[in-house]
């Protein structure tokens, strides 16, 4: 039997941009049996953490948190009532039993591509005695069991069109938790997309490990990710679109195609390139040299002039030189981006750079990521001020800090800041921008304008 009653459910998000459309995922399939969500974790009768695996701080936070978690449900257990703690995500996957072993009061541990079996775990924990540990990678995919519909924030949703990784960057624990590449049919990205345009979406920034590998089954043939761009594009309602996270050596002319042909795919892309020397870069197993990278910026750049790039970088790469790490920053110096992640290299168990030898010393690592973040908020804040007197297109889908004030997001990810009336609230707006700090803009109405709708622009002007 399954209990209905009314329960609460809090869950914490941890990494990527997957793992909160997975969050929201496990939400939709804990509705029908009778959780609501809470924001409070004193409140909630089952906590999920959706746990990163990325770097080891990512994964140590996941144990402190737990034991914060713990204190809450052990008085609960003495005022007679009762908590289900899980663990969700990369960490669980990763590392499984020994998220028991660390933390006995927990009763759920299952991998990202097993979540579709919530219910069923939750029903066998009130069934049996004992925690439940799913960390397969399953025949069955848990996108065939997503029925419920996405939470949006402000018009801006997230899709995942594409799963895993195979190309086993040395560094990287992703292709070991989140398994084999796969590309979930066009149908079924085209229908869900719908059903966020019918919810309110404007935005959807298509979600994947490796989102360019992306290649769907469409009827008897295959479709890469630049033509399932322009798919999305023809769904009414969909005005902006995005694409995140993708691999370089991967990037084909059918996508570069869509960045010249499509309006509503946004000028800004991530595109990871983690060092400039190519040494580094073939001990990182990267399949694409420094020479690759430049000249591919180059083609994105001639298919779309005003394209803003971002990137990540890890420094501190196992035998990573001083002369290495200046050809990282030659290279930031030759691309110059509008922002970028950052990162010292952090070995992870079981991949192969961990064992390698020449581990660069955390002093070392700690001073070339301080050279590499003033560079690139060096750039961040020129790209900003270079905006100012520009005017860009704002999609307005968050209340401001204070009253009379919205923000929103220009084309370059860009929060900008406006005083402009409630109701102007889900509308792209033609903003002039009047101000740029190192994090944001601000900006005016148009010439003053009533704040009416620009829905998509043709091409940004410089
Ligand atoms: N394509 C992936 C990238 C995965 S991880 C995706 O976005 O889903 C995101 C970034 O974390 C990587 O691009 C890399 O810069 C950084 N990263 C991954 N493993 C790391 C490690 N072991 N140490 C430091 N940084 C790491
Ligand atoms: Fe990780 Fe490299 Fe794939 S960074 S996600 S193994 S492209």
């Amino acid at each position: 039997m399954t209990d209905t009653a009314p329960k609460k459910l809090h869950i914490k998000t941890y990494g990527c941009q997957m793992n909160v459309y997975d969050s929201d995922r496990m939400a939709g399939l804990l509705a029908p049996l009778g959780y609501a969500l809470t924001d409070a974790v004193d409140d909630a009768d089952m906590v999920l953490l959706n746990t990163c695996h990325i770097r080891e701080k990512a994964a140590e936070k996941v144990y402190s948190e737990l034991g914060r978690i713990n204190k809450v449900k052990q008085a609960r257990h003495k005022d007679g009532g009762a908590m289900i703690l899980g663990v969700a995500g990369c960490v669980a996957q990763a590392e499984g039993e020994e998220v028991l072993k660390r933390a006995p009061y927990v009763d759920m541990v299952f991998g990202p591509q097993t979540y579709h079996r919530l219910p069923e775990m939750v029903a066998k924990l009130h069934r049996e005695k004992g925690a439940q540990l799913d960390t397969d990678f399953p025949e069955e995919s848990k996108f065939d069991h997503m029925s419920a519909p996405a939470r949006i924030e402000g018009r801006a949703a997230f899709l995942t069109v594409q799963e895993g990784c195979d190309k086993f960057c040395t560094f990287c624990v992703v292709p070991y938790t989140r398994g084999a590449e796969f590309s979930r049919p066009v149908a079924q990205v085209i229908a869900e997309a719908r059903d966020l345009a019918a919810a309110g979406a404007r935005e959807i920034t298509l979600l994947g490990q490796n989102v360019n590998a992306y290649h769907g089954e469409d009827g008897k043939e295959e479709l890469g990710l630049g033509g399932l761009i322009r798919r999305m594009a023809e769904i009414d309602g969909i005005d902006r679109l995005r694409y995140t996270t993708s691999y370089p050596a991967e990037v084909d002319d059918a996508l570069i195609a869509a960045h010249r042909d499509v309006p509503e795919l946004m000028p800004y892309l991530h595109l990871p390139v983690q060092s400039g020397a190519d040494r580094v870069l073939q001990a990182m197993n990267r399949r694409h040299g420094r020479d690759f990278y430049l000249d591919l910026v180059d083609r994105l750049r001639a298919a779309r002039p005003d394209l803003g790039l971002s990137s990540d970088f890890i420094v501190g790469f196992p035998g990573e030189s001083d002369a290495d790490f200046e050809e990282t920053l030659d290279l930031v110096r030759a691309v110059g981006y509008v922002q970028a992640y950052s990162f010292k290299y952090s070995p992870r168990p079981g991949t192969p750079a961990a064992a390698m030898e020449m581990q660069v010393p955390e002093d070392v690592k700690d001073a070339r990521l301080a050279a590499l973040q003033d560079l690139l908020n060096e750039q961040q804040r020129a790209f900003n001020e270079s905006c100012v007197g520009r005017t860009l297109p704002v999609l307005l889908d968050r209340p401001g800090r204070h009253e009379g004030q919205l923000v929103g997001r220009s084309p370059y990810m860009q929060a900008v800041h406006v005083e402009a009336p409630a109701d102007w609230m889900g509308r792209i707006v033609d903003l002039d921008i009047v101000s740029a700090g190192g994090n944001s803009l601000g900006g005016v109405p148009r010439g003053g304008g009533n704040g009416e709708d620009a829905g998509q622009p043709a091409r940004l002007t410089a």
